[in-house]
């Protein structure tokens, strides 16, 4: 590597998702994670002032204000998500024993034993949560159609305005009005060069009665951006939607809510809508097909799950004093091994801080809203679905263009 050729989150995470190198994989890892080192004090202080404030505003801790937010007690909400953990975990047990099999074809039993956690690095995503950017290890069919997204988008020339009109198409197809101008004129679509922002996607709710709200993103014509831009304007249409009620209600039912609405939309990017959109050919139905599809939904959606359970877990501990500073790593990697059946390929100290290096820690976002949310957008899918008078297997359904499902 040359002197001064630092490389971004963005080419850390291109270099997880195509390198098939156990090594290149294992730079590009090492190298975020210490970048998180410098800010342990830092977070530990936070902590510190986050829990005075919490406990001003009468709760134990800041994990029991964030658990508050449910309309039931703080001690009920922490039991219902382990409750709907225990439901799903069967499924994602057998996704990591397939996964841990194809991972040990290809790297070899040495660096993949059988009965032991799978590498951190090896999932193509630096935090390991969503696996489908290996799907190309993982593909149980090979060779039947390919949905290369990617490709299309660079193909068609499309840029980033051009992706979020696509999205936005989407939510007009159901009823929903265009965006305001100053969306256009005020969001943030792409990285700018000529200084350091915060790429991590997020959707702001500005002054939503006046119309003002914006997209922060660092958008390149990928698949995955594309599906984050129909992520993030359902939080901007359901920020549009309550604007004109009491500041009260500017808000989702819960949190899990306003991150399950874009991604609920998500589910109806299926390969028939992205034909329609011409972004995939046309794609002969077969089972085969069919199998392909849902691993690839399977290693979004159910490799999340463990890892949208244990960042807060880790949290709620950490706020209420249970795992103390001198543990922070170790307490994070005992909860990656326990719930995600990952570990480190490399040895790691107290002198690391490994939650510090996903973007949500560090932006102290609760994140038990992603886990909820990627359980009841199931739910809602179906709803709409059903709304829309669909008839046939639910992974085939998407709810475009139909006004009752909007309704
Ligand atoms: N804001 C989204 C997530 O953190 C965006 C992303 O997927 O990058 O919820
Ligand atoms: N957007 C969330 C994240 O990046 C959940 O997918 O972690
Ligand atoms: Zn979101």
């Amino acid at each position: 590597k040359k002197a001064g050729s630092c490389r971004n989150i963005d080419q850390l995470s291109e270099t997880l998702a195509r390198s098939r190198s156990y090594d290149e994989q294992l730079e590009a890892w090492a190298g975020w994670h210490a970048t998180a080192r410098p800010t342990r004090n830092d977070y530990q202080r936070m902590v510190e002032l986050a829990n005075e404030g919490a406990r001003e505003l009468g709760y134990k801790d800041l994990g029991a204000q964030w658990r508050s937010g449910y309309d039931m007690s703080a001690e009920a909400f922490a039991a219902e998500a382990e409750r709907l953990y225990g439901q799903v975990q069967p499924l994602y047990k057998q996704l990591h024993c397939y996964a841990r099999a194809r991972l040990q074809n290809k790297y070899g039993a040495d660096k993949v034993p059988s009965g032991k956690p799978i590498p951190a690095h090896l999932l193509g995503n630096m935090w390991a949560q969503q696996w489908n950017k290996i799907y190309d290890l993982l593909e149980p069919y090979p060779g039947v159609a390919n949905l290369n997204v990617d490709q299309s988008l660079k193909d068609q020339g499309y840029d980033a305005q051009r992706m979020m009109k696509s999205a936005e198409n989407f939510y007009v197809s159901l009823g929903f009005p265009q965006l305001p101008g100053t969306f256009w004129e005020r969001s943030m679509l792409t990285r700018p060069q000529d200084r350091n922002v915060v790429c991590h996607a997020s959707a702001w709710d500005i002054d939503s009665r006046r119309k003002d709200v914006r997209i922060k993103m660092c958008a390149t014509p990928t698949e995955e951006d594309l599906t984050t831009m129909y992520h993030e304007l359902g939080h901007i249409y359901y920020d549009l939607w309550y604007a004109d009620q009491p500041f009260m209600f500017h808000g989702g039912a819960h949190d899990g809510f306003h991150e399950a609405i874009g991604d609920t939309i998500n589910l109806s990017m299926t390969p028939g809508y992205l034909r329609t959109i011409n972004l995939v050919g046309d794609v002969k139905p077969s089972q085969q097909f069919v199998i392909n599809q849902q691993m690839k939904m399977a290693l979004d959606k159910i490799a999340f799950l463990p890892f949208g359970k244990l960042i807060d877990e880790w949290r709620w501990k950490v706020f209420s004093g249970e795992i103390r500073p001198e543990n922070y790593n170790a307490a994070w990697w005992e909860l990656r091994r326990q719930y995600q059946g990952v570990a480190p390929a490399v040895a790691r100290t107290e002198e690391d801080f490994d939650p510090g290096a996903k973007y949500h820690i560090p932006a102290n976002v609760p994140y038990t809203r992603y886990f909820l949310s990627f359980i009841i957008q199931f739910q809602f899918h179906k709803a709409l679905c059903q709304a829309a008078g669909y008839k046939g297997p639910l992974s085939e359904c998407s709810i475009y263009g139909n006004k009752e499902a909007g309704k």
